[in-house]
This record gives structure tokens, sequence and C-alpha cells, in this order.
């Protein structure tokens, strides 16, 4: 188990886990929508919001992402998958741009998990950007940032939990 906070964001980022099996109901557009608002309240340098959003509910389509990756069973058992882009035509630094769709991401993680939902961050399929964007029919002006499987959690998977905090803590200067 992580942390424990009376706080409910501290309490929502301790307890967010990746979710890789989820229950077949579907979760409601509405929901999906809410969470990738919050993904859009993200910070990005210059406030460029460079993001770009995928939703695929649609099984053929979810099927084709599945053999794109390593993990494609985590997207066919996903009731939706949101595909994360950048926007070539707005981004002005690749360093600063990427961290922007990480901030973008962990904000859908946190919603969905403050929603009831969970998922995961799916980066291995990375290695097959190009053909995730033929895929979803996209031009070459998105650049793929990641995939998130999202849906219910019916999870039974042992958790990730994380080294001491003082094994990150370089030094400490008074
Ligand atoms: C950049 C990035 C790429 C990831 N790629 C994958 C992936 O391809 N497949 C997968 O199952 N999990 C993937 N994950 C999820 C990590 O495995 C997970 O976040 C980590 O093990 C910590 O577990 P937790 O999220 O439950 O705390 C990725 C996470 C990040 C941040």
């Amino acid at each position: 188990m992580g942390q424990k906070s009376s706080n409910p964001v501290l309490e929502a980022i301790y307890s967010r886990r990746s979710v890789r099996e989820y229950t077949p109901e579907i979760p409601p557009r509405e929901v999906i929508l809410e969470i990738l608002r919050a993904g859009i309240w993200a910070p990005s340098g210059l406030n460029n919001q460079p993001w770009r959003f995928v939703i695929v509910w649609n099984p053929g389509v979810k099927e084709k992402l599945a053999q794109l990756t390593r993990y494609g069973e985590i997207i066919r058992r996903a009731p939706v998958v949101i595909s994360v882009f950048l926007d070539k035509a707005v981004m002005y630094h690749q360093i600063k741009d990427h961290q922007s769709a990480g901030a973008c991401l962990q904000n859908i993680l946190l919603a969905a998990h403050a929603l009831g939902l969970g998922g995961v961050w799916l980066g291995e399929i990375l290695k097959n950007a190009d053909r995730v964007r033929e895929v979803l029919e996209l031009p070459e002006g998105l650049e793929l940032a990641a995939v998130v499987a999202l849906g219910y959690p019916h999870d039974r998977r042992k958790r990730a939990g994380r080294k001491p905090l003082e094994t990150f803590i370089l030094k400490e200067i008074p």
C-alpha cells in the first residue's frame, strides 16, 4: 500500500496504481470527457496546450492498436483507449513539450482514479508510433506521446511500490 493522507489530492496520488484489468462496464462518455478535461488543465510551456486526443471505443480499431504492442491484451480488455498526441504545429521545445504531455497523462490517470476508473499509461507502443497514427488515420503532424487504457478496475495483480524517499534525495543544502 502507498502512503495515507487525509488530503484528497495527496490521497489520490498515493492510492493511484496502474490498472490493467477491467470490468465489462462501459464508462459513460461524459466521464471520459471529464478525465480529458483534467488532462488539459495540466501545465504546459508557454501554455501552448500541445496535447491532442483520440478516443477509441471501437473493438476493431482497438484490435489494430493491440497488435502494435506487446501489451496488446490490456488494450483488448479496456473498454476505452485514449491515444495522446502532441501537435507538432504548436510544439516549441522537444523536452518541454514532452514534459507537458507527461503532466497531461498524469492528470488523466489521477482523474480516472478519482472518478472510480483505473488506467495504465502504455509507452511500449511508441516503437510503432507511425503505425498507430496510420491506424487512427491522422496526419504526420501529430506525434504519439502515449496510449492510455481505461475502464472500471478489476485488477488482481500485485501493485507496484516505491523505494524509500531517502533513496531519491541526492543532497539537502541547508
Ligand atoms: C513512460 C511510461 C511508459 C509506460 N509503459 C507501459 C507499458 O507499455 N505497459 C505497461 O503495462 N505499463 C506501462 N507503464 C506503467 C508502469 O509500468 C507503472 O506506472 C509503474 O510500474 C509503476 O506502477 P504504478 O503506476 O502502479 O504506480 C508505463 C509508465 C510510464 C510512465
